[in-house]
């Protein structure tokens, strides 16, 4: 699953122990294995080798440009959804033909960024959307190619915070709806309908919320093929969910025998969007034990990562597993939180976890860190972003420097007025 493994007490990173690692770059950290990594990619390739087909990496999962652009160089795409996003694909080496734009708010900016990159589609997720970018090609004198995200009105059962498929949700176009948008769309003079697109969330455990969004989009899809429109494109999002504690997600081979079938009715090249499945479990944050502390009614343990670095477990109350770097079995155990030293409640990585006694310099490593661990960090309490590191084999490559106090302040200043 993935190739962070103890020898003998120790943990390590393909070849190297991570110990080592915070000895390069310091703590806090992320760790990403290049092994890992490949190995959650291919197997996607692997499963759905038989039929055409494009997996666009889901970018906000990860966008360290070496993570990119090591699964560029085995053909990936990148599903975007910012100007900033396509800044950095293109940066790190992905084709422009492998890109697929969504999210419910593009910019005029950000349109003609992608149009003048000339990336493979937009995702297109509400009429005014639409009519925008007909409008931004037209002044571009230019078309584009687009897919209409269609919102099948399917419970993905996963966290309300990451579920979008619902008639509820801001994503996608109303699927009763679907037929006129198409129509519309039809007629636009700046505008190539190639496909459909769907997503219906993150985190999916089970095989069923795939297939039944599918049906009803392979509907649509029919509908469509016998009123003339050539819809070349079937993407059917991300969403495998992954093993955080002792979830058993659909394996990708599990998710191509279940829909193969289906997608033999229609002839269209398939797209899949997989963030979380390919660089999640490729992952971990590691962090220091600063303090012990004892509350009335609770043990702490205070340590130099926070809810900025890794905001999963405050925003979706997400479970990590903290496992020690050096293992010592003989440890008294204690159920603990494990929190940040943010001045916030919120700031904890774990709630009332048994782990062995931990002393001050202790280094734990959260696990399954790789997706929306980095990307989704931030500077709250002026606390500098912590490096990215890849290891491969026995080498130690730092794919992102940690910040200085000096990043922190980057392009501020203080007015004349004030002086
Ligand atoms: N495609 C679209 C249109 C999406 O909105 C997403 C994720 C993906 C693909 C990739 O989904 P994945 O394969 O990674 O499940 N921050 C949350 C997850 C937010 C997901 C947003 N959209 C978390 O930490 O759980």
């Amino acid at each position: 699953m993935h190739d962070f493994e103890y020898r003998g007490n120790e943990l390590f990173c393909e070849d190297v122990p991570v110990r080592e690692i915070v000895q390069q770059v310091g703590s806090p950290c992320y760790i990403y294995s290049h092994r890992t990594l490949l190995r959650h990619f291919l197997a996607f390739e692997d499963a759905f080798k038989n039929i055409p087909h494009l997996v666009a990496f889901a970018m906000k999962a990860n966008s360290n440009l070496a993570v990119l652009r090591v699964l560029a160089r085995e053909g990936c795409g990148a599903d975007i959804v910012s100007g900033g996003e396509l800044f950095r694909a293109l940066k790190a080496g992905v084709p422009p033909q492998k890109m697929v734009f969504a999210g419910v708010g593009k910019s005029a900016e950000e349109i003609q960024f992608a149009l003048k990159s000339n990336i493979l589609m937009f995702n297109v997720e509400s009429p005014g959307e639409l009519l925008h970018i007909n409008e931004v090609a037209g002044s571009l004198g230019m078309r584009a190619r687009v897919a209409l995200r269609i919102n099948p009105d399917i419970d993905p059962q996963t966290h309300p915070y990451i579920s979008t498929g619902l008639k509820k949700s801001k994503f996608g176009i109303r699927a009763d709806r679907a037929l006129e948008e198409f129509d519309i769309a039809q007629q636009l003079p700046h505008i190539d309908v190639v496909g459909v697109h769907k997503h219906i969330g993150s985190q999916l455990t089970k095989i069923n919320p795939f297939v039944d969004a599918l049906k009803k989009i392979l509907e649509l899809i029919g509908v469509l093929q016998t009123k003339g429109f050539n819809i070349q494109y079937l993407n059917i999002g991300g969403g495998l969910g992954i093993t955080y504690s002792d979830e058993t997600p659909p394996h990708p081979k599990d998710l191509a025998a279940a829909i193969s079938p289906l997608l033999a009715t229609v002839n269209c090249h398939l797209i899949m969007e997989p963030g979380r499945s390919i660089v999640g479990n490729a992952g971990i944050l590691v962090t220091k034990v600063l303090y012990n502390k004892e509350a009335e009614t609770k043990r702490f343990v205070i340590v130099d990562a926070a809810m900025n670095d890794l905001l999963r477990p405050s925003l979706y109350d997400a479970h990590h597993d903290i496992l020690p770097v050096l293992k010592d079995e003989s440890a008294p155990v204690n159920a603990v939180d494990v929190v940040g030293p943010i001045c916030e409640s919120g700031d904890f990585l774990a709630k009332d976890r048994k782990m062995g006694q931990l002393k001050q310099g202790d280094l734990l490593a959260v696990m399954s860190a790789g997706a929306y661990g980095f990307t989704m960090s931030s500077n709250y309490n002026s606390r500098p972003r912590v490096p990215e590191v890849l290891i491969k084999g026995q080498a130690i490559m730092i794919i992102r420097q940690r910040e200085s106090y000096e990043d922190l302040i980057r392009g501020e200043s203080i007015p004349e007025v004030l002086a």
